[in-house]
Formats: C-alpha cells, sequence, structure tokens
C-alpha cells in the first residue's frame, strides 16, 4: 500500500521523558539520543490544564547539556504566556501549548518565536481543526493529541486519524499558496502495532513516550524499539 503522506520518509521520533526514569534523567535523555532519537518530548504539567504536575524550566537547563538533539517542550499549562521565555532561556528549541489556555494565541505564537523557538499549536481530541483557520503562518508545528492530555500510557483514540488526514490536507493547500514548512506531530498512544495508520494518515513526528522508556533496558531496548517503530511505519 502506498502513502497518502509525503513526509512518511522522514518520520522524527520524539521519546516523551514523561515515562522516563527521572532519578536518572540525564542518563535517560543521552541513551535516547544515542538509541536514535530525533527529538526530545518534555511534558510540561501544572495540576489546572490537566489533572497531573510535572518539570518545569529547570528541568529543561539541566538536561539541555546532555543532548544535542532539540528538546520539544509541550505545554499543558494555563496560562501559557509567563512561561514561554522561562523555557527558551532553559534550552527549549520548540514551544507548544494548547489555543484554548492562552487568551492571545497569535500573540503567543509571536512570542515563542521572537525568542528564537519554533512554535506549535496543540489540539486536544475534542478540539476542532478551525483554531488553524487564521494563524496557520505563524506555525512551525501542529500537534494532534491522540489522548487526552495528562498521563502517559493511555490508549490511542481512533478519531485522531481522521484528523491527522484533515490537518495534512491544510498543511499541504498552504504550502501549495507558498507558505513554510509545517511538521504535523501526534502525541500519545502511539505503539508499533498503529504507528503505520498514523503515518500513512499524515503524521510526520511521532512522540512515543511508555513505548521506548517501558522498553526492558536503556542500551540495547531504547534503540531496539525505535528500530521497530521506524520499520512498522516504514514506507510500503
Ligand atoms: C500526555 C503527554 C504525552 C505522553 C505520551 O499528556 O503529552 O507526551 O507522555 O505518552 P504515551 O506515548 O505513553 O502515550
Ligand atoms: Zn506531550
Amino acid at each position: 500500500m502506498s502513502t497518502s503522506n509525503p513526509s512518511a520518509s522522514v518520520l522524527r521520533l520524539a521519546p516523551s521523558i514523561l515515562s522516563a526514569d527521572f532519578a536518572r534523567l540525564g542518563d535517560e535523555v543521552r541513551a535516547i539520543e544515542a538509541a536514535g532519537a530525533d527529538l526530545v518530548h518534555f511534558d510540561v504539567m501544572d495540576n489546572h490544564y490537566v489533572p497531573n504536575l510535572t518539570i518545569g524550566p529547570l528541568v529543561c537547563e539541566a538536561i539541555r547539556p546532555h543532548v544535542a538533539i532539540p528538546i520539544d517542550v509541550h505545554l499543558m499549562v494555563e496560562p501559557v504566556d509567563s512561561l514561554i521565555p522561562l523555557f527558551a532561556k532553559a534550552g527549549a528549541n520548540i514551544i507548544t501549548f494548547h489555543p484554548e489556555a492562552s487568551r492571545h494565541v497569535d500573540r503567543t505564537l509571536s512570542l515563542i518565536r521572537d525568542l528564537g523557538c519554533k512554535a506549535g499549536l496543540v489540539l486536544n481530541p475534542a478540539t476542532p481543526l478551525g483554531w488553524l483557520d487564521h494563524c496557520m503562518d505563524k506555525l512551525d508545528m501542529i500537534l494532534l493529541m491522540g489522548v487526552n492530555p495528562g498521563f502517559g500510557g493511555q490508549k490511542f483514540i481512533p478519531g485522531t486519524l481522521a484528523k491527522l488526514r484533515a490537518a495534512r490536507q491544510r498543511i499541504e493547500e498552504h504550502q501549495m499558496k507558498g507558505g513554510q514548512a509545517i511538521w504535523l506531530e501526534v502525541d500519545g498512544g502511539v505503539k508499533t502495532d498503529n504507528i503505520a495508520d498514523i503515518v500513512r494518515a499524515g503524521a510526520d513526528t511521532c512522540v512515543a513516550g511508555s513505548a521506548v522508556f517501558g522498553a526492558p533496558d536503556a542500551d540495547g531496548g531504547y534503540r531496539t524499539v525505535m528500530h521497530q517503530l521506524r520499520f512498522a511505519a516504514r514506507p510500503v
């Protein structure tokens, strides 16, 4: 079967450190980079926008010297803007946020780019693509949640596939009109048994938390899982 995703050959894998061993975070991010990760996915939760509490800019700053690959900061916080300069200073390369958590989405996107980072919007399973309508030119990434945000290890919501196809179409139309490249990332529930469908639906960047860090050991395990994910997603 051929792929409908022209970007499938450049699949990026972004292990989410939400499922890493937080007591050994430096080792963990070095291990995923050595195992072939393209990005470090960094989940920020505030116990307000989502019912969980994780890590902030100090932890981003602490892991920054341990890896050369970009740090992909996913803000699940409300309000959003005050944290952005702190993450930019802490070495974040990509900063994404949920638009309904920002009072002024266009301003927040500009703030991220003005600080030298790539900017993106994150849409929950029930959040419509219409949020993208008037800001495509300010996006470097669109992130579609495959689960409701807040926790790792949840099951992928199948309706995300149709949404990915629609988002891919929007990106293609934008680029046909001369617009900039926009990455299409999916986050939540990505496993070896569904990544092929996810990539064929249009994703070019896949977050995987429990799938990668659930592997039996840091040395061979992470590399093996990421190889299996890439192999399952290969264009055929
Ligand atoms: C959920 C987070 C995800 C999560 C993915 O709110 O944004 O990044 O860690 O974990 P898995 O891959 O286990 O679903
Ligand atoms: Zn995430």
